[in-house]
């Protein structure tokens, strides 16, 4: 059983709360997210109150809101990005609509005060912003703590209220003392008392299998990556190995030599079903469409093996490695914005969790949480290291155009009419990529900031023709162009685990994107290797010269490729994956 929250954090919507919930729960205290409109009369018995960030403005019609009697009920509160704007909106102060924002890292110059929450935090620091609007106005009885170059108020106090506020995201790991604003709010302002305890985890996951399963079978997809080898593995701990069937999909989507290493680790039958996967999407080019019909193709595989094998309905339910952030960027919270739809969010998976058909134990953990999970339970670190993979797989990192389409030529670079996803504060974007002929990660953050219409930034590394003679090309998803990426990515793999850089890096991505020099050279690759803790934020990682050079020699030697870049873009403002 869980303890009783003394931290309540107030869902203004998107991502954020379950971040700030569980850096909270990471400093030993247990936390819990509510829906931002909860009456002050139900949060009275907690320590304290964040109000999270959100993607609104609180101009917008219908914008996540709280009750204002919660300033004024004795809990202290928190404000956070959006919930500073939400304080002052509502406590008379004044909030200015942004046209562009601010969106990455940022420096802080706090003032030396010393009252509680800000206690031992003065001076210079690195924060990480992501917001359009911003507090210029202070309310009554607050004063201003620290600035930005752009923002005026990014830390706001009222102390004799317990009433406390910032523009930056103390919650993101790149917010480089972000966790000493969260511990000083919640011991030195709530005076809260450590209660739990992150380990041991996995006896309570069991449990929690055990009753959601009941008397039936679970029948698990088992993709090779570490949360559903987690998911499954507690599965088989919790039911026995008799009552839990898994399946690997070959949905002719994958990186080069991963069915053997599944068969080899995992050891569960591999189900061959490429042709069906790759007829569902031919033609098909929008990003989000590529991820209903792969989500909905893994159902039709579910079934058809149930129907083969003379499964009764009521008899087992599906079991996946769904982890917490899959369902945030699903939409998954009250507030959330669609960001992408993850293949195991789509309509035929919500008809099943709604009929109860459904076991994901790890839903409420991030991505290092199930890693820990998976030590306690003692699965090889070859399996727990290996670097996170989308669950639709090469099919989101090869981006494809319904047309040729020319670059068009600007003062800071190439606009290339490719688009791809990104994470502005906190609703979705879908936007063209510049093209720079540097690799220079402050130009790329201070050219998205500057420039509306691109939520991203490639640095050109080697081409075969100057990038003004090159153009997007039309491109789908044919067997041609799906077979470049698997070669592509391999090459990599194995220059980066030879030079040790894979170590270095979170993730990385290889991506093939319809920019080309020629018909016999339609395609170019694109590196976007980078460093997180849980996927939510991630920072856009260099790579050494000679190593990059090596890079392109391979690439260049392989059928197709016109060109090399390097993704110089932050998350946010561009998500980890392309689409
Ligand atoms: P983004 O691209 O949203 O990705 O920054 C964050 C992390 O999630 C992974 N990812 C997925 N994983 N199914 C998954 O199992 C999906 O549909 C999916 N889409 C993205 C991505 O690789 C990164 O680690």
């Amino acid at each position: 059983m869980n303890p009783d929250a003394q931290i309540i954090v107030l869902d203004a919507g998107g991502q954020y709360c379950h971040l700030i919930a569980r850096k909270v729960r990471d400093l030993g205290v247990y936390a819990e997210v509510r829906a931002s409109e909860t009456p002050a009369c139900e949060l009275a018995s907690a320590r304290g109150i964040v109000i999270s960030g959100g993607p609104s403005s609180v101009y917008d019609p219908g914008s996540p809101t709280v009750d204002p009697a919660i300033f004024s009920c004795g809990v202290p509160v928190f404000g956070i990005c959006y919930g500073q704007q939400l304080m002052a909106h509502l406590l008379g102060g004044e909030v200015r609509k942004g046209e562009r924002g601010e969106y990455g890292m940022a420096t802080l110059e706090m003032d030396p005060v010393s009252d509680a929450l800000f206690e031992g935090l003065g001076g210079r620091q690195q924060v990480w912003m992501s917001h359009r609007d911003a507090v210029a106005g202070l309310p009554e009885g607050f004063s201003t703590a620290g600035r930005t170059a752009t923002c005026a108020i990014a830390a706001m106090a009222a102390p004799g209220k317990k009433l406390y506020a910032v523009q930056f995201h103390p919650e993101v790991v790149h917010t480089e003392r972000g966790r000493e604003y969260l511990a000083n709010f919640v011991f030195r302002v709530c005076g809260c008392r450590k209660d739990w305890d992150p380990r041991g985890r996995a006896p309570m996951l069991e449990r929690e299998i055990r009753d959601a399963v009941g008397g039936r079978s679970v029948f698990f997809f088992v993709s090779g990556g570490v949360d559903s080898s987690v998911a499954f593995a507690l599965c088989t701990r919790a039911l026995g190995e008799s009552r839990v069937r898994g399946v690997y999909v070959d949905t002719g989507l994958m990186r080069e030599g991963e069915s053997e290493f599944v068969g080899r680790l995992a050891g569960v039958a591999v189900e061959p079903a490429a042709e069906q996967f790759l007829s569902a999407l031919k033609g098909v080019t929008e990003p989000e469409r590529k991820r209903h019909i792969i989500g909905e193709e893994f159902v039709r595989v579910q079934e058809r093996i149930m129907a083969e094998r003379g499964l009764a309905e009521g008899s087992w339910i599906l079991g996946q490695g769904t982890i917490y952030p899959d369902t945030i960027e699903s939409g998954g919270t009250a507030n959330a914005a669609v960001i992408k739809t993850h293949h195991n969010r789509v309509e035929g998976i919500r008809k099943l969790i709604e009929a109860g058909r459904i076991v994901e134990p790890l839903k409420s953990f991030y991505k290092d949480e199930v890693r820990e999970v998976g030590r306690e339970l003692g699965l090889p670190s070859e399996l727990l290291e290996r670097h996170p993979f989308p669950g639709p797989g090469l099919a989101i990192r090869c981006l494809c155009s319904e047309v040729d389409a020319p670059l068009r030529a600007t003062a800071d670079g190439y606009i290339v009419p490719v688009n791809s996803v990104g994470v502005q504060g906190d609703s979705r974007s879908y936007a063209p990529v510049l093209a720079i002929d540097a690799l220079d990660h402050e130009r790329a953050t201070a050219l998205i900031n500057r420039l509306p219409g691109i939520n991203r930034v490639i640095g050109s590394v080697r081409t075969r023709v100057p990038i003004s003679r090159m153009q997007v090309r039309a491109g789908f998803l044919t067997p041609q162009r799906i077979a470049r990426l698997p070669l592509a990515d391999a090459a990599i793999r194995r220059l980066s685990q030879r030079a040790g850089f894979d170590q270095r890096v979170w993730q990385f991505p290889v991506i093939l994107i319809p920019l080309g020099a020629s018909a016999e050279f339609p395609d170019s690759v694109v590196l976007r290797p980078v460093d997180s803790v849980d996927g939510m934020t991630a920072r856009s990682v260099s790579i050494d010269p000679a190593l990059l050079q090596e890079m392109c020699a391979e690439l260049f030697q392989q059928e197709g490729i016109a060109g090399v870049f390097l993704d110089l873009t932050h998350k946010p403002p561009g998500t980890i994956e392309w689409e």
